[in-house]
C-alpha cells in the first residue's frame, strides 16, 4: 500500500487529489500496489469542500502527520512558510516530496535537494515551472548532457492570459484579472503575477538546471506587466506586435545574466502566437540548436497532472535504478550510487 499526504487542498491540492482518484488503477498497475490518500492538510478545517474518499482532513500538522506512514507527499500550499518546515520535516524522515511551489523552490530548492540527497529521497518541482511543460524531467532526465547556452521563454499563465484577452479581445485589465483568478490561474496574492515574481522564481529555477548554479539576484531584473501603459498597447496594435511577459538567460563568461519583462514580439515569431494560458520554454544550445515546448502554464488539471506524472517519474526511476542492479547492468559503481541518491 502506497499512503499518500496532501499539503494543500486549493486549485492545485484539490486538482492533484482528483487526478489520483481519476488515474488510480493506471498508477496502481504500474507501481503493482495500491494507493491510499490517507490525509490532508489545509488551513482552515471549516471550509467546506468535497474529499469522497476516507482520508482525514486537518488543519494540525501533527494530526496529519500521524495519520500514516506517508510513501508520498503532494505539497501545494505556497509562500516559504510553513512550507519549507513541513518539507524539511518530512524530507529528513526520507519521506519523497513533489511540490509545485516555486517560490520555494527558487529559495530554498538548493537545500531541500540537499536534505532529500542525505536521506536518498526526492524533492520534485516539475509543476513548479510551467505547469503542465513536462521540462523540469526533460532537463534532469533526458537533456544531462546537452550544453545550454540560453533558456527563455512565457512563463506565466496568468500574464499571458491577461496580455491575449486585453490586445485581442480589448478587455480591461481588472476584468481580466479577475476572471483569471476564478479560473484558478493566478496566484493567492496576484501581485506574484502582474509584477513579474513569478517568471522570475521559474526562470531562476530554470537557469540552476541548465547552467548547473543559481543566478545572482541582481543579474536578472524584474518587470511585470503593470509597467506597461495604454500606449504599449496602441503601438503595438498599430505596427502589428504581440506584448509578452518574457523570461530569459543567458550564460556569458561563466555569469548568468536575463531579464523578465514585457516584450514586443513580431506576429511571425513562435512566441507571439503562444496565446492565453499557454506557456513555452526555448531551449538553445549547439547540439540541440533550438527546442521549443508549448504547453498549459497554469490551471488545475495541468499542474496536477505533472504532480502526479512527478510522483510516477521517481517512483519509475527507482524501479530503472533497481532493475538495472539486480540484471547486473554495465552500470559503474559511481553511476549506481548517483542514481541511487
Ligand atoms: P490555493 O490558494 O488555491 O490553495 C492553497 C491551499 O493551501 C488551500 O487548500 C489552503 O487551505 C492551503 N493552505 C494555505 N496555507 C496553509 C497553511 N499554512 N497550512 C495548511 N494549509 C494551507 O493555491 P493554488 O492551489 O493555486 O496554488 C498552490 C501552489 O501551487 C502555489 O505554490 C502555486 O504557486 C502553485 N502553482 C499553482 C498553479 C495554478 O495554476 N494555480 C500552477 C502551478 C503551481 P484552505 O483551503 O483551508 O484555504
Ligand atoms: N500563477 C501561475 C501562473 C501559476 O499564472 O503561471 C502557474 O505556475
Amino acid at each position: 500500500m502506497i499512503n499518500i499526504g496532501l499539503i494543500g487542498y486549493g486549485t492545485v491540492g484539490s486538482g492533484v487529489y482528483e487526478r489520483l482518484i481519476e488515474t488510480k488503477e493506471q498508477i496502481e498497475t504500474l507501481l503493482g500496489s495500491q494507493i491510499r490518500i490517507a490525509s490532508v492538510l489545509v488551513k482552515d478545517k471549516q471550509k467546506k469542500r468535497i474529499v469522497e474518499t476516507d482520508a482525514m482532513v486537518t488543519s494540525d500538522w501533527h494530526e496529519f502527520c500521524q495519520a500514516a506512514e506517508f510513501d508520498i507527499i503532494f505539497e501545494a500550499i505556497g509562500g516559504v512558510e510553513p512550507a519549507f518546515t513541513y518539507t524539511s520535516e518530512l524530507l529528513k524522515k526520507g519521506v519523497p516530496v513533489i511540490t509545485a511551489n516555486k517560490k520555494l523552490v527558487a529559495e530554498k530548492g538548493n537545500v531541500l535537494e540537499e536534505m532529500a540527497k542525505e536521506q536518498s529521497t526526492y524533492y520534485g518541482y516539475e509543476a513548479a515551472v510551467a505547469g503542465g511543460i513536462p521540462i523540469i524531467n526533460a532537463l534532469k532526465g533526458t537533456l544531462m548532457t546537452t550544453s545550454i547556452t540560453r533558456v527563455a521563454g512565457i512563463l506565466n499563465g496568468t500574464t499571458n492570459y491577461i496580455l491575449t484577452e486585453m490586445i485581442d479581445n480589448h478587455r480591461a485589465f481588472s476584468d481580466v484579472l479577475l476572471d483569471a483568478q476564478e479560473r484558478g490561474y493566478a496566484e493567492s496574492d496576484p501581485s506574484d503575477d502582474i509584477d513579474g515574481f513569478d517568471a522570475w522564481y521559474k526562470i531562476r529555477i530554470l537557469s540552476r538546471l541548465c547552467f548547473g548554479e543559481w543566478p545572482n539576484v541582481l543579474d536578472i531584473p524584474r518587470v511585470g506587466i503593470t509597467e506597461l501603459e495604454d500606449w504599449h498597447v496602441e503601438i503595438g496594435e498599430r505596427f502589428g506586435f504581440k506584448i509578452k511577459l518574457m523570461a530569459e538567460a543567458v550564460q556569458e563568461d561563466k555569469k548568468i545574466i536575463g531579464r523578465v519583462t514585457p516584450a514586443f514580439l513580431t506576429q511571425t515569431e513562435a512566441l507571439a502566437n503562444v496565446q492565453g494560458v499557454l506557456n513555452a520554454v526555448v531551449l538553445q544550445g549547439d547540439a540541440i540548436d533550438q527546442l521549443l515546448f508549448v504547453g498549459p502554464g497554469a490551471g488545475k488539471k495541468a499542474t496536477a497532472n505533472s504532480m502526479v506524472e512527478d510522483f510516477l517519474y521517481h517512483e519509475r526511476s527507482k524501479d530503472t535504478t533497481r532493475r538495472s542492479i539486480l540484471n547486473n547492468e554495465k552500470l559503474s559503481a559511481s553511476s549506481i550510487v548517483h542514481e541511487l541518491m
